[in-house]
């Protein structure tokens, strides 16, 4: 039996990587991707060969191009945000590492996967509804599902048996579970259980507090080629590097952190911290394109399939045929939406404050305060609003008929 596990060289899927061959008796190969967590990979390796993994059997990756382009972009395009104000940025990165927990499983000839989701969250969805769309057949271990782990003094005293290496800061007060990428970082649990109770200070990892961002506001130009960010400031930048540098404007102003009490789709609500500082700014800078390039049948048209969209990813169904054909849409709504917006950052903030494009919809001839020269003739506005008020007129002297 060979399984292949989704390491991150964290103390969890140590502890997992440990369980699977001792009780489960499964040879384990190791996956980890480098998605733009801000984490050294190198001493996942050292880890995993610590732990008894042959050399051959460590696979490590850097997906951050892959991520943004194929994901990330896509999600951009529509605006996406869950229930609201969620920007997605751990449910879109699961379809990603689950395509290729597959795809190395098909080439080792390993029969399963195994992940280190708990029972009680969406990841364990997601992981495991990716997988199943890209291969029936693979089977996947769950083993915060299986084990007589359940607490945290039996896991630490399970990786003391093993000789797992224990960090300080996990060994008390672990103070939340945080998952990072390229997008954001999210935290949760512990301290943050209570959603009446303000989060921490040491919570935020990757923002300044608006309060401390600097006094001066900044300038910063984006451009759009057919809805994806292509270049910054005049210079064309591949779609990680775009989001690399975002993310360091964000953090300098403090911009994309949310608190945030949302729906599970196991049901439960749950309370987490998030900060998505280039995300952030990106969709400050789409939308802004979007008001010169899009004409409102388009425009409202994905603004009201967006929460489906987003309902969709966060539930795990990214690789599913409702979700193509709500990109095909999306994307063929975004042929025309190239151009510039020029953004201000500014404690906190983002404002979109100047947009221009070579497609443009926006025409000064008409819509200008001063002569229009006959671009357009404000009589046909009196017969456009009687007819269009025709059906409430209708309704309003049944109204008062009634109430007689
Ligand atoms: N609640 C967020 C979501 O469902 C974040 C989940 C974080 N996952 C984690 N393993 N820490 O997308
Ligand atoms: C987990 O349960 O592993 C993290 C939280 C979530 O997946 O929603």
């Amino acid at each position: 039996k060979k399984v292949v596990l989704a390491y991150s060289g964290g103390l969890d899927t140590s502890i997992i990587l440990k369980w699977l061959q001792t009780e489960y008796g499964c040879e384990v190969v190791t996956f980890t991707a480098d998605l733009g967590q801000g984490e050294e990979l190198e001493p996942a390796r050292e880890k995993a060969i610590m732990l008894g993994i042959k050399p051959e059997n460590i696979y490590i990756e850097d997906l951050r191009e892959a991520f943004v382009r194929d994901y990330v972009n896509p999600m951009f395009r529509a605006n996406t945000v869950y229930e609201g104000q969620y920007l997605l940025g751990t449910s879109i990165a699961r379809p990603l590492i689950s395509k290729r927990l597959v795809e190395i499983a098909e080439e080792t000839g390993a029969d399963a996967v195994a992940h280190g989701a708990t029972g009680k969250g969406n990841d364990q969805v997601r992981f495991e509804l990716a997988c199943y769309a890209l291969n029936p057949n693979i089977k996947v271990i769950a083993p915060w599902r299986l084990w007589d782990l359940t607490s945290r003094t039996r896991l630490l005293e399970f990786a003391e048996q093993n000789q797992i290496p224990v960090a300080k800061d996990k060994r008390g007060e672990a103070p939340f579970s945080v998952d990072a990428n390229l997008l954001h970082t999210s935290s949760e649990g512990k301290v943050l259980e209570d959603p009446a109770e303000m989060a921490p200070d040491y919570v935020f990892q990757r923002t300044n507090n608006p309060e401390d961002a600097p006094d001066e506001a900044q300038i910063v130009e984006i451009t759009f080629d057919k809805g994806d960010a292509v270049a910054i400031d005049g210079k064309a930048v591949s779609p990680a590097e775009m989001l690399t540098q975002l993310n360091e404007l964000g953090k300098t102003h403090g911009i994309g952190r949310l608190d945030f009490v949302e729906n599970r789709f196991v049901g439960m609500k749950s309370r987490g911290i998030y900060e998505t500082p280039g995300g952030t700014i990106l969709l400050e800078a789409h939308r802004g394109i979007e008001q010169i390039t899009l004409d409102s049948g388009s425009g409202h048209l994905k603004d009201s399939l967006m929460p489906r969209y987003a309902e969709l990813i966060y539930n795990g169904f990214w690789f599913s045929p409702e979700r193509e054909m709500l990109q095909a849409a999306i994307d063929k709504s975004q042929e025309l939406v190239s151009g510039t917006v020029r953004l201000k950052l500014y404690k906190g903030s983002v404002f979109c404050v100047g947009r221009w494009s070579e497609n443009s919809l926006y025409s000064e001839a008409h819509v200008t305060f001063e002569d229009d020269a006959g671009a357009y003739d404000q009589k046909d506005a009196a017969g456009f609003i009687n007819l269009n008020a025709l059906r409430l007129k209708l309704l309003a002297a049944r109204k008062r008929r009634l109430a007689k």
